[in-house]
């Protein structure tokens, strides 16, 4: 299994191209099992979740082709990806594919809602805590769904179509508004969803949605409107930009110090971690081509967040922000509210001489001036960027076992590291 050996204590200058976002990656390729002519989706990110799905994909008969560089293309630009499901051949997702990725399962809302059937497997627990599919099974029943679940299945049938209706989230949940937002762009009349998540990753897949022929409004918000339509056309989409990555490495020059361009990111995608970076000390400024970072020569000032949906403080920067805290002059608390048990990396920061105490839904972190390496590992895809995070500060040598978590959601961590000074390498085997 491959290792990622980190020497921590260079200060991280130059530019660093932001990926498309994973998280509407993996939607826009779902939503392409919407219709029977081609989905072109371009700056796809080059991820381990991406291949998955296109496995699972491929397991319901959709042809996926990815196109080759073009001539002045950059190394970083995204891929393109021709995803056609003109002949929809099995509309069961089995376990062994499932429950290798949770988004996977949201394929159950354009398989019922164009073939009328699907029988998906029920995604399973997460490291991040118990993640649940009740609300995605309340969205499809209000639309007329006929659910049954059965031997770790869930079998969703409407043999004549789904019909609109209004679908009013209890919480905020984006695969909840994700799934239901695919179904009803199907559905015979209007959808009202009210509670809807307003994470830019959804306003991206109804924009999509939109180019291929839905009829959506007030994607983006917390109440979307559908107007249900017979079928969807084929239709080009670039993915934007990933905003968790660009978040990501904010706080590793935050950590590091030194000057970073983060190249194609967009700030009004992450404004809530922006602000806690400057309220740390750190210099963010937006400009033309993306968001430039500095620290240079100022320490790092504790903070006080809470995670919440956006646009508050993402839970996916939750672990991130923990790393840079430990080298804050102070205390600060951070509290994450979406996921219960999402403090695996706690124990791991530990390993670096991190002082981080929890106490319930809270943690405390007490900043020292200076991390040691350790060989560490981590069990989902943030936190194992955190340690990369406290690595890069960290001095002597740090060994980041299992990265395949990082491989899921990070293109190219360690070239995109290395290339800005940082002492980085991936040890095969
Ligand atoms: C998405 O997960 C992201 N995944 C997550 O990113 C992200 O952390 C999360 O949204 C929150 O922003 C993708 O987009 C692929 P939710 P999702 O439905 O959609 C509860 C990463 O690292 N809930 O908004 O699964 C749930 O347990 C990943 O890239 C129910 O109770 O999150 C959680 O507490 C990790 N019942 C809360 O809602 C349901 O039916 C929010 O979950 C569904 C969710």
């Amino acid at each position: 299994m491959d290792r990622i050996r980190i020497v921590g204590g260079n200060k991280l200058n130059g530019t660093i191209p932001i990926s498309g976002a994973k998280n509407a990656a993996l939607p826009l390729m779902i939503a392409a099992l919407l219709t029977e002519e081609t989905l072109i989706l371009d700056n796809v990110p080059r991820l381990a979740d991406v291949a998955q799905l296109q496995r699972i994909l491929g397991n319901h008969g959709v042809d996926i082709m990815a196109a080759g560089k073009r001539t002045g293309d950059h190394e970083y630009q995204g891929q393109t990806l021709h995803i056609s499901a003109a002949n929809i051949i099995d509309t069961t997702a089995p376990y062994e594919l499932v429950s290798k990725m949770r988004a996977s399962f949201w394929v159950i809302a354009p398989l019922v809602a164009r073939m009328k059937e699907a029988r998906v497997s029920l995604p399973g627990g997460c490291a991040i805590g118990t993640r649940p599919v009740d609300l995605l099974i309340m969205a499809l029943e209000k639309l007329g769904a006929e659910i049954v679940i059965d031997g770790g299945y869930v079998i969703a049938r409407a043999p004549d179509g789904l019909t609109g209706a209004a679908i009013d989230f209890p919480k905020v949940t984006v695969s909840g508004t994700h799934v239901a937002l695919m179904a009803a762009t199907l559905a015979k009349g209007t959808t009202v969803i009210t509670g809807a998540a307003c994470e830019p990753e959804i306003a991206d897949v109804a924009d999509c949605l939109n180019k291929m022929g839905a009829r959506i409004s007030g994607a983006g918000t917390t109440r979307i409107v559908i107007e249900g339509v017979v079928k969807l056309h084929g239709a080009r989409h670039t993915v934007l930009p990933d905003r968790i990555e660009a978040g990501t490495y904010a706080m590793a020059v935050a950590m590091t110090g030194g000057e970073v361009q983060l190249a194609g990111a967009r700030p009004e995608l992450l404004q809530a971690a922006l602000d806690v970076l400057v309220e740390a000390g750190v210099t963010v400024t937006p400009n033309n081509e993306g968001i430039r970072i500095a620290r240079n020569g100022a320490g790092i000032s504790p903070v006080t967040v809470t995670t919440a949906p956006f646009p508050g403080f993402p839970t996916d920067l939750q672990a991130q922000l923990m790393a840079l805290m430990t080298r804050a002059k102070g205390s600060s608390h951070i509290t994450e509210t979406i996921f219960e048990n999402r403090f695996m990396h706690v124990q791991e920061l530990a390993r670096f001489g991190a002082r981080i105490a929890l106490d319930g839904e809270t943690a405390t972190i007490e900043g020292i001036p200076a991390l040691r390496g350790a060989p560490v590992m981590a069990t989902d895809l943030r936190a194992s960027v955190s340690l990369v995070i406290a690595a890069l500060a960290a001095e002597g040598e740090t060994m980041v076992n299992r990265i395949y978590h990082l491989d899921r959601g990070f293109e190219r961590l360690e070239e995109k590291l290395s290339a800005c000074g940082a002492q980085i390498e991936r040890i095969s085997g």
